[in-house]
């Protein structure tokens, strides 16, 4: 039997049905900040839970990453990084996808809009190029199931993107690039690490990152921000947030 043609809404239905989603836009209150802002600088959390802006400590002269971490990064994207990190180096991960997992949001701070394409920006000048390509894509990758890999698509996007979300055509054709690609597996990997359901009890530290670093990742001497690299900005505007120009 053929499926009964689905009857077309009249125009009075229409109506009420805009006038109920404009009632429910108005009824929400205006948010302080778009979506896309950084956790530095505000704004809430991709789930929606609201940031508190604290006084930041001052940073030293010559910043390293691990004083990102702790001086500058928000305690939301710490504890996500170093959960990711963590599952990675419990199951045995190569080095080069333990720091990639570490590394992977960092960006998010900044903005969170193609934080995956920032991130690989901020880090190109200091890692391997597997690392941040796999970074890159990520960001593609994480709307795209690979069962065989271990990934499915995560429930917690259901509950920021919406049912039934179409990620934009540059990143489907991202993922379509990424999938012939010599280090697929590498991104893939991110995203199979890329954990939303914590263990609250779970304790996460730096500590057991900190030689990992030390080996993969290119310190500038002068400090992240001041070795005049074409991203230098990138990370003096995580050290300078409250810089009104
Ligand atoms: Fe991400
Ligand atoms: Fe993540």
């Amino acid at each position: 039997m053929s499926p009964r043609p689905e009857r077309k809404p009249s125009s009075d239905e229409r109506a009420d049905a805009l006038e109920e989603s404009l009632m429910k836009q108005l009824a929400k209150p205006a948010p302080s900040a778009r979506r896309g802002v950084g956790l530095l600088f505000g704004g809430v959390t991709p789930s929606g839970v609201p940031i508190e802006i604290k006084p930041l400590p001052a940073m030293p002269a010559k910043p390293t990453l691990v004083d990102f971490f702790r001086l500058r990064f928000m305690p939301h994207t710490v504890t996500h990084m170093l959960q990711s990190a963590s599952d990675a180096l419990k199951k045995g991960e190569p080095e080069d996808t333990v720091l990639a997992c570490l590394l992977h949001d960092i960006a998010i701070n900044l903005l969170k809009v193609d934080h995956g394409y920032w991130a690989a920006q901020m880090l190109e000048p200091y890692v391997p190029e597997n690392i941040s390509w796999a970074i890159r894509h990520h960001q593609a990758l994480r709307f795209f199931a690979d069962p065989q890999a271990g990934y499915e698509y995560p429930q917690r996007y259901v509950q920021i993107f919406g049912e039934g979300y179409q990620p934009e055509p540059y990143i489907k054709a991202a993922y379509e690039q990424a999938r012939k690609h010599k280090w697929y597996g590498e991104a893939r990997m991110i995203t199979v690490h890329d954990l939303y359901a914590f263990d609250p009890d779970t304790k996460v530290s730096l500590d057991p990152f900190v030689d990992i670093i030390g080996r993969r990742f290119k310190q500038p001497k002068e400090g992240l921000g001041f070795d005049g690299s074409p991203v230098a900005h990138m990370w003096r505007s995580l050290i300078y947030p409250d810089n009104p120009l």
